[in-house]
């Protein structure tokens, strides 16, 4: 008799699961980015209550999103990213123009069984109860086919649980009509998973010519201890060996070669990591940032100092002034190590809300370094502005720079 009801209800499952299968729409587009859609039976024939979907894509795209509408104004949306811990973040939004769509606490979505991070790839079976109306209409789940439309952005993955995470714009989006036709049908379950089965999830077509050719899906996003690296050794070299290298050289009796020597070995600590930034901004597609562009600034811009100092030098031990050229050295130096601390905090920021916590340590300590800097050129520039007027009395002081 068990024996009997177990076959009866490994059946069931088989039949139910393989019903379920068939009412699924699907939707695949560039780069392995996949939507499945389930419309139940009983809100294909009410056009009201629960609909069942699956967003699915590589997890080297920093989002996937989803919405229903023909276009980004007026449309329900709904995007998922990495969490952080190895499960997908769902967040519904509402789309009101050409710009981030914000966070919609109103859409009653939940996250259903099978969603998650595995095989490289992000999976979201979503069960959204109220999805036959939003802000910009109803959807008529009765008719035969509906407006959706589809977003994505290849890079850093953003691990968050934050809904309301701030995203890049994507780089590839679409509007697409989606056939009601086979998603409707089956019981008002989640779709996705059955019992005994593996989850069905939705692959990418195999013909390379369907998905995108550059498969994004095999990029892989950089890893947290490549940040680290970079992070600590630009924060270092900012917050603390240029500031120092500057510094020393107001201490009596120091030698103008210590600090050349220390500031290049300086400069050259700020190559390695910008080559770490530079890495990670391409792989990440980050590079029109404001944090690696002004990274890349202040390399291009320090690469010459050396030049600049040494020409500085040459000019003062024969005249014993400041000549153009030691402004420029002068100055330069001091705002690129300025402008390298604050970049250090939009470093921080753009790494993501993962690392948010540091930014309250890093501003700190830039603060106090910044500080500590600012006054050691306001009390040399006051002092030195001292000497040279008693220089010129026939009194005061000055250096063999
Ligand atoms: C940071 C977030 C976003 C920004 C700044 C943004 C911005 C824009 C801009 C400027 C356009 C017009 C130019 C173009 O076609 O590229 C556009 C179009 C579009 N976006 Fe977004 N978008 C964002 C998020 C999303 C999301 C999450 C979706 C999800 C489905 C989406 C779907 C679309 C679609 C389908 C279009 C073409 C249809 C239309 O013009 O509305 N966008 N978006
Ligand atoms: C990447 C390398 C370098 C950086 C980032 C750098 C940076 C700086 C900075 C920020 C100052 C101003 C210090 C202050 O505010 O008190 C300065 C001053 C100076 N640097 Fe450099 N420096 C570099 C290399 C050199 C080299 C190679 C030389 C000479 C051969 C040199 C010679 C000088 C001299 C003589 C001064 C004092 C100028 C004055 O007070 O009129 N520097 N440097
Ligand atoms: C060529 C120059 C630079 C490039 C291309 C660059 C690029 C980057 C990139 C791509 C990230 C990671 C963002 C992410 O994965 O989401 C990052 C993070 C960061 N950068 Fe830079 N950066 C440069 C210069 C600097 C400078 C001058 C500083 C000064 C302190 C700095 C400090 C940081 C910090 C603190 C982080 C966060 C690291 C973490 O959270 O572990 N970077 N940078």
């Amino acid at each position: 008799m068990r024996r009997c009801q177990l076959v009866l209800a490994i059946l069931a499952a088989t039949v139910s699961s393989h019903a379920a299968k068939q009412h699924l729409a699907k939707q695949c587009f560039k780069g392995g980015v996949c939507y499945q859609l389930n419309i139940p039976a009983e809100t294909a024939s009410s056009g009201e209550g629960h609909i069942y979907f699956q967003i699915s894509g590589p997890t080297s795209y920093s989002w996937i999103g989803l919405g229903q509408g023909s276009q980004m104004a007026g449309s329900n949306i709904f995007v998922i990213y990495s969490d952080g811990s190895g499960n997908v973040t769902l967040s519904a939004r509402r789309g009101e123009g050409h710009f981030e769509p914000e966070h919609d606490t109103s859409a009653n979505v939940s996250l259903l069984e099978g969603s998650g991070i595995s095989n490289g790839r992000m999976v979201a079976n979503v069960l959204c109860r109220n999805c036959q109306q939003w802000q910009g209409g109803r959807a008529d789940f009765t008719s035969m086919q509906g407006a959706w439309i589809h977003a994505s952005r290849p890079g850093r993955s953003l691990r968050t649980m934050e809904r309301d995470a701030n995203l890049e714009q994507h780089e590839d989006n679409g509007a697409f009509v989606w056939d009601y036709g086979s998603a409707k049908g089956g019981g008002n379950v989640n779709p996705f998973v059955s019992r005994g089965e593996e989850p069905i999830v939705s692959t990418p077509p195999p013909d390379p010519a369907e998905s995108d050719a550059e498969i994004v899906a095999d990029t892989k996003v950089v890893s947290d201890a490549l940040m680290t690296a970079h992070g600590t050794l630009a924060a270092i070299t900012f917050l603390v060996l240029l500031p120092v290298g500057a510094m020393i050289l107001r201490v009596p009796g120091i030698d103008i070669w210590i600090h050349a020597g220390i500031q290049i070995f300086n400069y050259c600590c700020f190559i390695a990591a910008a080559g770490l930034g530079i890495y990670m901004a391409i792989q990440e597609r980050l590079s029109n940032h404001h944090h690696p562009l002004i990274g890349m600034v202040l390399l291009g811009v320090l690469f010459f100092q050396p030049v600049f100092g040494y020409l500085h030098h040459r000019a003062y031990k024969s005249t014993q002034r400041r000549t153009l050229v030691s402004y420029i050295h002068v100055w330069v130096g001091r705002l690129a190590i300025l402008l390298g601390m604050i970049n250090g905090g939009l470093g921080i920021q753009l790494a993501g809300d993962v690392r948010r916590g540091y930014l309250v340590a890093y501003s700190v300590v830039a603060a106090i370094m910044g500080i500590v800097f600012l006054c050691s050129v306001v009390y040399w520039e006051l002092s030195a502005r001292k000497s040279s007027q008693s220089t010129e009395q026939g009194g005061g002081k000055s250096t063999s720079w």
